[in-house]
């Protein structure tokens, strides 16, 4: 190409989504795939969000409320705190790059566990910043590697609990232990697009006290266990001074009308929300026995997906499930080579999943 980008955006890796549903229907010419691959729910979203959204229809010939103020009020009174400790963000990866475009100057680093969910990555280098990856140790973050990392350059440190791709968790005592490490000029990013779905009561989870700690930013998605991944609306919790320059920076209308009013109705039925855990972990328990009985190794999890080792090339099975209709992920790219990543689905779809896998495994 003869125009120059920066070296910084040209050594950047793209992001794979999981293959869409529609595309592998076409592809294979089959109608009913079921997809497993993105950590979806696989049940949906409230019904609620149906008559918001179609209530809201009416004014989407004018510009969204720039603040999210509905919403954003309905997360202070939920958290009990204020409105000035919130930002609205089209899904939370809009809030994980206004936090490297707000927070790093060039070469400034960014510390994350290695592999990690690669928006950090791509938004930390958008930002001219660099990030520092550290490798997990057991399928585990390995918070006392990256205290070991930091340096006067140290801006921001991306922490994922529970832990994408992994299932992995942090306690609130290894937490503690490991903030108490960390400079006080250091932003704590605790990413917690997961945290619904945890069974495990020692799992920290920085919401049960929020803002107890200036240098911690939750944050929180609706794409997950309430079923909006399509709508885009995350959120992050931070102290007020860093959340004023996410608002300076971010696009004014970064949230539509129709997502605003998505996640508002959603936080109005706890019921769904319920069944949508519940479905995750009837899934799970369901997935680690059937996983058991043929002798396939699961990693723990304490989110809505899990990791299971094949023992052999993970991509080459990830390919003959998708020949089957079942769109699963690899996690070659990741470094696990004979590991697939699948979230768990309908029982119909964890049904579908285990007799897809069999047929593979027993050619
Ligand atoms: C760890 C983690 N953080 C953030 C996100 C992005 O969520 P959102 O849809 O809110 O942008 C994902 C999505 O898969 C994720 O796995």
């Amino acid at each position: 190409m003869k125009f120059k980008i920066s070296d910084q955006i040209s050594a950047i890796k793209p992001y794979e989504p999981g293959k869409p549903l529609k595309e592998i229907q076409r592809e294979y010419n089959i109608s009913n795939a079921i997809k497993l691959a993105s950590n979806e729910n696989p049940i949906g979203f409230s019904p609620k969000v149906y008559d918001a959204v179609t209530k809201n229809m009416k004014d989407m010939n004018r510009y969204p409320e720039s603040s999210a103020p509905v919403l954003t009020n309905k997360l202070a009174k939920k958290f009990d705190i204020s409105t000035k400790n919130i930002v609205i963000g089209n899904g939370s990866d809009d809030i994980i790059a206004l936090l490297a475009h707000g927070f790093l100057n060039p070469e400034d680093e960014a510390l994350m566990p290695l592999p990690s969910f690669l928006m950090y990555e791509i938004s930390v280098k958008t930002a001219k910043g660099k990030p520092v990856m550290v490798p997990l140790t057991d399928f585990s973050t390995n918070l006392e590697g990256l205290i070991h990392k930091i340096t006067s350059k140290t801006k921001l440190i991306f922490i994922t609990n529970p832990f994408n791709p992994t299932g992995s968790t942090i306690s609130n005592d290894e937490f503690m232990n490991f903030s108490r490490k960390v400079p006080d000029d250091v932003i704590i990013v605790v990413d917690e697009a997961y945290i619904e779905f945890v069974r495990d009561k020692t799992v920290y989870n920085s919401l049960q006290k929020p803002l107890q700690d200036p240098r911690i930013v939750t944050l929180r998605t609706f794409s997950k266990a309430y079923g909006l991944a399509g709508f885009r609306v995350g959120y992050g919790v931070m102290d007020p001074d860093i959340a004023q320059i996410l608002n300076r920076i971010r696009q004014p209308f970064n949230v539509n009308t129709l997502a605003q009013a998505a996640a508002v109705a959603s936080l109005d039925d706890e019921a769904f929300l319920n069944k949508s855990i519940q479905t995750t972990h009837d899934g799970l328990d369901f997935l680690f026995k059937a996983l058991s009985q043929f002798d396939i190794n699961c990693l723990p999890t304490q989110s809505n997906f899990l990791m299971l080792d094949l023992k052999t090339d993970a991509t080459i099975v990830f390919e003959k499930m998708l020949k089957l209709g079942v769109i699963v992920r690899s996690m070659k790219s990741y470094g696990f080579d004979t590991f697939l990543r699948i979230n768990t689905g309908t029982p119909q779809e964890n049904i579908a999943f285990i007799n897809a896998l069999k047929k593979v495994l027993n050619n």
